[in-house]
């Protein structure tokens, strides 16, 4: 996933587009806010992209500082300061870093991995790293919340899959017009991650074709006893596992929300 976001084109640049059309982040960050407010601040968000989550949490009146590995993703982040007024943007702090391996002095009573980016991590060694880090950066009483997607089995056989449906969201601000499809699903059950080809196009407001590219994105599936014991692994306590942002109890397919603390 790393490589997905790395180069500042068209994923990148429409991110927050598809991003607020997302279903299954439906209520996110009243979610995140209502447990920030439990925990108190400081936030730490890993892997913030374009700083959606960081901002909303700066907005709600806590200190924030977001780790990405794309600079990419931590410039169009930053270049949302100035649309805050001064008290929020003087709160967020946006970082380049790796989450497999980071070393911040503030501990954060609230560490947050959102919308699945803990899946961008391939290797179950690393996952363990960013767990580590996770669990060094907690303050005590803390709490860390990662997302990930639960995997449908249907869906992680090896063969190939195409055919898959375009998502299109019109930008309200140009009236361009953007559209991704993926152009090629592969698993590997063994190593239990897939690879994915995502074609972008964006149309001007005459529906011409004006720029078109090509990602590849990685993912590796976790499946939820496997989080359990990763967690026990990592000196991690499961306080509370949901299926999405409105508090629904674990559900096959769904999300996996986990809320851990240090026991
Ligand atoms: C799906 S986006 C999520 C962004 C943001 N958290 C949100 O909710 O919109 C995944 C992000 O993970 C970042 N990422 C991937 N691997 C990373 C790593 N090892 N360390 C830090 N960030 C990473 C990518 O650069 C990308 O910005």
């Amino acid at each position: 996933m790393a490589e997905f976001y790395s180069r500042l084109g068209l994923n990148v640049s429409t991110y927050d587009l598809f991003r607020r059309n997302l279903s299954n982040l439906e209520n996110d960050l009243a979610f995140y806010k209502e447990l920030a407010e439990k925990t108190g601040g400081p936030v730490l968000e890993l892997a913030c992209g374009t700083g959606v989550v960081s901002w909303a949490m700066a907005e709600a009146g806590f200190h924030v500082a977001g780790l990405d590995l794309s600079e990419s993703m931590l410039a169009i982040a930053e270049a949302k300061r100035e649309t805050f007024p001064n008290d929020v943007a003087d709160r967020v702090t946006f970082l380049r870093g790796d989450m497999t391996d980071f070393s911040l002095l503030d501990q954060y009573a609230l560490i947050i991995v959102a919308f699945r980016s803990f899946q961008s991590i391939l290797d179950p060694a690393d996952q363990r790293k960013v767990l580590a880090c996770i669990r060094s950066h907690l303050a005590p009483g803390g709490r860390c919340v990662i997302d990930l997607f639960d995997p449908r089995l249907d869906l992680l056989h090896p063969a190939e899959r195409t055919g898959f449906e375009p998502e299109t969201v019109k930008d309200p601000e140009t009236g361009e017009v953007v559209s991704r499809c993926v152009i090629r699903h592969a698993n590997d059950p063994l190593s239990q991650t897939f690879e994915e080809i995502w074609c972008f196009e964006l149309a001007d407001t005459n529906g011409n074709v004006i720029e078109q590219a090509e990602e590849t994105l990685a993912m590796r599936w976790v499946y939820r006893q496997e989080m359990r014991y990763l967690f026990e692994l990592a000196g991690l306590a499961v306080e509370a596992e949901y299926s999405d942002y409105l508090g629904s109890p674990p559900t096959y397919g769904k999300e996996q929300i986990w809320v851990v603390k240090k026991p």
